[in-house]
């Protein structure tokens, strides 16, 4: 039986000898990442175990960025607004942000999604075409926040910002934009631009993903943007943080 350290090197020698691949419609470089850090904090946060064990069949999203998004979530404690997450599906990622928040007084989890799939596939999108994910629904949304007693989420149904952005009226604390294809999250970003507090964070899920470069493509373009820092997180994110005002 080969040791744990044996194992691990071998994982490496075959990490490494893997060649670099892109996707047939995209310039980006893709290799197999392992970074060499262990520590595993989300193993001794006893609250997010329990609910992470509650919400895991509920979501597409591994136990590392859902760790980041309830850590996240804590730190917006003192930045003005409220939490938005467009893309949902059957509520997992939701329901983390607004258990993180729950004893926040005053601060609201909206969760928009279509519930008929992703919208807005275009040609900067290389495996989505539209109409994915479309196996959920609100009520499947809503029994999960009621079985988890949360008391500060509001549902939107339709396409996010469109549909449904008039239900939002104040600042914007974090938003956490899971959609799969560059076009929507572009609206999405854009809608919520002017109503970021400083402080205010956005997390991208599907950064760097295989499949999903309309993201990534859309990641590139608004770390151009001077109010933010970008932060590239090797599990999948792409974090952002407003760091000033802007017009
Ligand atoms: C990958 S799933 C979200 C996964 C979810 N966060 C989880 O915990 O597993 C992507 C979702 O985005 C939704 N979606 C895509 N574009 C949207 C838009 N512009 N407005 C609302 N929902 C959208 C789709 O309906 C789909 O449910």
């Amino acid at each position: 039986m080969p040791s744990l350290l044996e194992e691990i090197r071998t994982a490496y020698q075959k990490i490494r000898s893997q060649a670099p691949w892109k996707h047939e419609k995209s310039d980006y470089w893709h290799h197999r990442i392992l970074p060499f850090a262990t520590l595993a904090p989300w193993l001794d946060d006893i609250e997010f175990v329990h609910l992470y064990e509650k919400i895991r069949s509920h979501t597409l999203v591994d136990i590392y960025r859902c760790y980041e998004l309830w850590s996240l979530a804590k730190q917006c404690a003192n930045v003005e607004g409220d939490l938005l997450e467009v893309g949902v599906w059957r509520g997992g990622t939701g329901c983390i942000l607004a258990s993180a928040i729950r004893y926040q007084r005053g601060k609201k989890v909206y969760l928009a999604d279509t519930f008929s799939g992703v919208v807005k596939a275009g040609v900067d999108d290389t495996r989505y075409v539209g109409g994915e994910h479309a196996d959920t629904s609100a009520t499947i949304v809503q029994q999960l926040v009621d079985e988890l007693s949360l008391e500060n989420v509001q549902i939107l149904q339709g396409i996010f910002p469109e549909d449904t952005q008039d239900r939002i009226t104040g600042k914007i604390a974090l938003l956490h934009c899971d959609v799969d294809v560059y076009r929507s999250s572009k609206d999405i970003v854009e809608w919520c631009l002017p109503r970021l507090s400083v402080g205010a964070i956005i997390i991208f899920d599907d950064y760097g993903f295989f499949g999903c470069e309309g993201v990534t493509r859309y990641c590139e373009e608004l770390r151009q943007r001077p109010e933010f820092k970008f932060i590239h997180n090797l599990n999948g994110h792409a974090i952002f943080i407003k760091i000033t005002v802007t017009d």
